[in-house]
């Protein structure tokens, strides 16, 4: 078949347009790929959600968590009283920076149970120089952190494992901080007296006196609602007094553990 001039050059608007249309379809398909983005929901699965939970029964690459006491703190069910790594003057700092952060609010900086939050009406947090705490082995401290405890929440996925061993670690240096003898000092090192410390430096007496620790009462045993309807603060302000004394005597605890 011969063509004439005028169809042939149908033909070549037809295939350029034709190209245009093409090469236009593929710039699309660049600049808009077909990919999911975090937290973006999806029409592609049934549950709308583009971030898949990890298949069942299944081991992705770095997470065999081969080492059962590292990630449980438990053998044989068991706690144990060990740590799964060395500890250092490192571990026990990075313990400390975390136990302000996490469990601060709840325990205070001296670990008496009694922090900010539990002042304004949670339950009181476990009291960790109390006898029956004193004498939990250390992976109980992973343990719980790992898993909660009665009212309070896990931090399984705010503190990574060995993390959890740090605080662990660091909350045996707050016990033996608050629990210390003269026979703990070694020999040639002067040990000064609070009290002494707080006349020198025109502190209230109070900066050396025993903390207060917080009460378990029905009352107090759940969160209360006012708490968050209300203003800040509001739930316990007929204790207001108590609480302010409180406070002041936990900020001076606080800097007894600290100066150690
Ligand atoms: C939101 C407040 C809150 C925070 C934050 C919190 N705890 Fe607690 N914790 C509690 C309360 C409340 C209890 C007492 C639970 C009960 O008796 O029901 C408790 C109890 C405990 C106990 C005692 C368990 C026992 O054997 O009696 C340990 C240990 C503990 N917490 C460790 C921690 C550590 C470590 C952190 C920081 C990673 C932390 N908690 C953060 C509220 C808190």
């Amino acid at each position: 078949m011969k063509l004439n001039r005028k169809s042939s050059a149908h033909i070549l608007a037809l295939a350029a347009a034709s190209a245009l249309l093409l090469i236009a379809g593929c710039r699309q398909d660049m600049q808009d790929e077909p990919k999911m983005f975090p937290q973006r929901g999806t029409t592609m699965f049934a549950d709308g959600r583009s971030v898949r939970p990890q298949v069942e029964h299944t081991v992705a690459r770095g997470q065999l968590d081969q080492d059962q006491y590292f990630y449980t703190g438990l053998i044989d069910g068991k706690e144990q009283n060990m740590m799964p790594y060395p500890v250092t003057l490192e571990v026990l700092e990075r313990g400390q920076e975390r136990f302000n952060i996490y469990c601060t609010p709840c325990h205070s900086r001296v670990g008496n149970g009694d922090g900010m939050i539990v002042e304004r009406g949670y339950k009181p947090a476990g009291n960790f120089h109390d006898p029956k705490r004193m004498g939990e082995p250390l992976s109980h401290y992973f343990f719980v952190i790992t898993n909660g405890y009665g009212a309070m929440p896990d931090y399984s996925s705010e503190i990574k494992p060995v993390d959890r061993w740090a605080i662990a670690a660091y909350i045996r240096a707050l016990q033996l901080s608050q629990d210390a003898t003269m026979a703990d000092v070694p020999a040639g090192v002067q040990v000064q007296n609070l009290k002494d410390i707080a006349e020198k430096d025109g502190l209230p007496a109070s900066y050396a006196g025993p903390w207060p620790i917080a009460v378990d009462t029905d009352a107090n045993a759940l969160p209360k609602a006012g708490i968050y309807a209300g203003a800040p603060g509001e739930a316990a302000a007929s204790s207001q007094s108590q609480r302010d004394k409180a406070s002041e005597t936990n900020a001076a605890a606080g800097k007894t553990a600290a100066s150690h």
